[in-house]
């Protein structure tokens, strides 16, 4: 798969980075509206080309697949302009500002048949597919409990776009999309109770998130979300014979099964905290299989999720202006 990269940020070094463990993967060029920016980018990671226009960037030819890593605010509208220019899009979480954005995004995908993902690459780290093979083998029984913390102490710029409303700033769009994309993964629906509180930061973002779900069949999910503080940032899952717990789950380098008085523990080959080739291979295998969505991601499990953070959004009274749109 040739690759292109919408902007060269932080996240973006780490996806380069990861590319390289992917065959046949390479990134053949590189947006960034910062010209010194995206000129070092492209040295660092030995990329041919770099734009400064984006236009040109789109026209491309030889770029198949965008990974766009900008702010969130500007997720749907790149990955529409992407997906017009007839590229396949690998968008980073949250997909979108908001569900009818992410909606409009897969109707464009799917007019175009091209194939689109969000960039939930927890749900491909080994470790976290042996959790999933853990549930499906009965280990634990049948799931009832799910607990779960993303909250680290951020930066306290209030331009930056952890604490910038127009940049899409907060806990829950930053680091509450993984505990709550967990819970929908696990209860395998979405919730039909949802309860949420938040502490608001002065720049009006969610600073720390507090969320309970009821799912319909019977699972309760206790969630946390926090750029103010850091948690202890563990998934555990509770079942009616045993547990799972998966420490700093969404990057998940190892997991460990209580069952029957035995402790099972799986520690991935790849210590490094790092994981981005696992959504990349996937994209490439999945388009190269000639399909639009991945079922690991569907289109559905991203616009069910994008409600489910609306939802929250609604408790916890917090509005962007994309909402108003
Ligand atoms: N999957 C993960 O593990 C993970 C981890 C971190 C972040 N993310 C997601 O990735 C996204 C980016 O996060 P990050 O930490 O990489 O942020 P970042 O370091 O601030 O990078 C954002 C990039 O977007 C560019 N940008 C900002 N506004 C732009 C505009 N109007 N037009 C074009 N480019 C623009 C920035 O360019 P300048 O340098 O010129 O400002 C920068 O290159 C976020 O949505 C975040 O949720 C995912």
């Amino acid at each position: 798969m040739k690759w292109g990269v919408y902007a060269t940020g932080a996240i973006a070094q780490g996806f380069a980075n990861d590319l390289k463990k992917v065959n046949g993967a390479v990134i053949v060029a590189a947006y960034a509206r910062n010209e010194q920016k995206g000129r070092t980018f492209c040295e660092k990671y030995n990329i041919e080309r770099y734009y400064n226009d984006e236009d040109a960037f789109f026209n491309d030819p030889e770029i198949e697949a965008v990974y766009v890593s900008t702010p969130h605010t500007l997720h749907a509208e790149v990955s529409i302009k992407a997906l017009i220019a007839g590229k396949h899009v690998l968008c980073e979480k949250p997909f979108a500002m908001n569900a009818n954005e992410a909606k409009r995004v897969i109707a464009v995908a799917l007019e175009q048949k091209r194939f689109v993902m969000e960039a939930l690459w927890t749900l491909f780290l080994p470790s976290i597919q042996k959790v999933f093979e853990w549930i499906q083998e009965d280990r634990i029984g049948e799931v009832k409990v799910i607990q779960a913390n993303f909250g680290f102490s951020g930066n306290n710029d209030p331009q930056g776009r952890l604490l910038n409303p127009d940049l899409g700033g907060g806990a829950l769009l930053d680091v509450g999309i993984y505990p709550v994309l967990m819970a929908n993964v696990l209860a395998k629906s979405t919730p039909e109770y949802i309860s949420a509180q938040a502490s608001f930061t002065d720049t009006g973002v969610d600073g720390s998130t507090f969320i309970h779900f009821k799912y319909p069949n019977g699972i309760f999910a206790l969630l946390a979300a926090s750029i103010e503080v850091n948690l202890i940032n563990d998934l555990v899952i509770y079942g009616e014979k045993g547990k799972i717990v998966v420490p700093l789950f969404w990057m998940a380098d190892e997991a460990t099964c209580y069952f029957e008085d035995k402790v099972e523990k799986f520690i991935s080959d790849e210590s490094s905290k790092s994981g981005y080739n696992y959504e990349a291979q996937a994209l490439a295998v999945a388009v190269n299989a000639g399909l639009l969505q991945h079922d690991l991601v569907s289109h559905q499990f991203t616009i069910e999720l994008m409600e489910t953070l609306d939802r929250i959004r609604t408790e916890i009274g917090l509005v962007y202006k994309q909402d108003l749109q």
